[in-house]
C-alpha cells in the first residue's frame, strides 16, 4: 500500500485529487482546517475504494503547524509516499491596503508550510526510492501580479522551488511535478475576490479536469502540468514577451473596476 498526503483536501482541486488517488488504490491522509468536511470525504472514499483515509485538522498558517502534523503522523505510524502540497489562497487588492495578517498567512500557507512539509517528509521517500511530490502552483507564478502581488510571488516561489527540487532528485527514482492551473471553478474565486473579474469567470475550468491533468502528469513524472490550451499559451508567452509588458497587462486586467 502507498499513502498520499494531500493538504487543502477539504474542497476544490485538493478534494478532486483525493478522489483520484483513492480510486487508484492509495491510502490517504487528508489535511485542512475544516475537519467536518475532511471526515465526510474520508468516510466516503474509504468505503467507495476500500482504502484507509485519515483526516487531520491543521491550520497551516500557524508557525508550528507542520511539526505538529508530522508528530501526528508519527503517533499514528503513518509514512507518506506521495505529498501533494495543494493548500493555498489568494487575495485581490492593493498591497498597501490589504490586511497585513492575511498576507503574512498567505506566505505561511502557500510557501512556508509547503517548504517545511516537503523538507520533513522527503528524506524517508529518498530512502525508500519511491513516491514523490506534487506541488500545486499556478500560471500566476510565471509573471508579476500587480493588485495580487503577494499571491503571484508565492506561486513564483512554488514554480522555482519545484523545478530545483526535480533536478536535485532526478537520480532518486522519485516523481516531482508542478501542477500550474489557470482559473478554476472552486471556492478560490470568491475567497480571493478574483472570481468577480470577467477574465477569471469566463475562462475557469472545472476542478475535476484540473485535478485529473495534475494526477496523470504526476503519475507520468511530468515536470510541469498546465491544464488547458489558453493557460498553456499564457504560461509560454511569458518567455518571449518582455517582463515590463506582462506586468503592465496583468496590472490592467486586475485593476479594481476592470471588466
Ligand atoms: N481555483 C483557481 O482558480 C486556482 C488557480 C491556480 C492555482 N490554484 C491553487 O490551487 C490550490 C487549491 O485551491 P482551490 O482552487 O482548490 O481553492 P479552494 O477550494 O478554496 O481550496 C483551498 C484549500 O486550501 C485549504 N486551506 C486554505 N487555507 C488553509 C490553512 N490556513 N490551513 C490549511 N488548509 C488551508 C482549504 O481548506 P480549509 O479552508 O478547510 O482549511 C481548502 O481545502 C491553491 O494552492 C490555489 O492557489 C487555484
Amino acid at each position: 500500500m502507498t499513502t498520499t498526503l494531500i493538504t487543502g483536501a477539504s474542497s476544490g482541486i485538493g478534494k478532486e485529487l483525493a478522489k483520484l488517488f483513492a480510486r487508484d488504490g492509495d491510502d490517504l491522509v487528508l489535511v485542512a482546517r475544516s475537519k467536518g468536511k475532511l471526515d465526510e470525504l474520508a468516510d466516503q472514499l474509504s468505503s467507495a475504494y476500500q482504502i484507509s483515509a485519515t483526516a487531520i485538522e491543521s491550520d497551516l498558517s500557524k508557525h508550528d503547524a507542520v511539526d505538529r502534523l508530522c508528530g501526528q503522523l508519527a503517533e499514528r505510524s503513518l509514512s507518506v509516499d506521495t505529498l501533494v502540497n495543494n493548500a493555498g489562497f489568494g487575495q485581490l487588492g492593493a498591497f498597501a491596503e490589504l490586511d497585513a495578517d492575511r498576507q503574512t498567512n498567505m506566505v505561511m500557507v502557500n510557501v512556508t508550510a509547503l517548504t517545511r512539509l516537503t523538507r520533513q517528509l522527503l528524506p524517508p521517500m529518498i530512502h525508500r526510492g519511491r513516491g514523490g511530490i506534487l506541488n500545486v502552483g499556478s500560471i500566476a507564478g510565471y509573471q508579476a501580479g500587480p493588485h495580487m502581488a503577494v499571491y503571484y510571488a508565492t506561486k513564483a516561489y512554488v514554480l522555482s522551488f519545484t523545478e530545483a527540487l526535480r533536478e536535485e532528485l532526478s537520480e532518486s527514482g522519485l516523481h516531482v511535478t508542478l501542477l500550474a492551473p489557470g482559473p478554476t471553478k472552486t471556492g478560490f474565486g470568491d475567497d480571493s475576490e478574483m472570481g468577480k473579474l470577467e477574465m477569471f469567470a469566463s475562462q475557469a475550468m472545472s476542478a475535476e479536469d484540473v485535478a485529473k491533468a495534475g494526477f496523470d502528469g504526476y503519475r507520468k513524472n511530468e515536470d510541469i502540468v498546465v491544464p488547458g490550451w489558453r493557460n498553456r499559451l499564457m504560461a509560454t508567452s511569458t518567455s518571449f514577451v518582455p517582463r515590463f509588458l506582462t506586468r503592465k497587462i496583468v496590472g490592467k486586467l486586475q485593476k479594481p473596476g476592470s471588466p
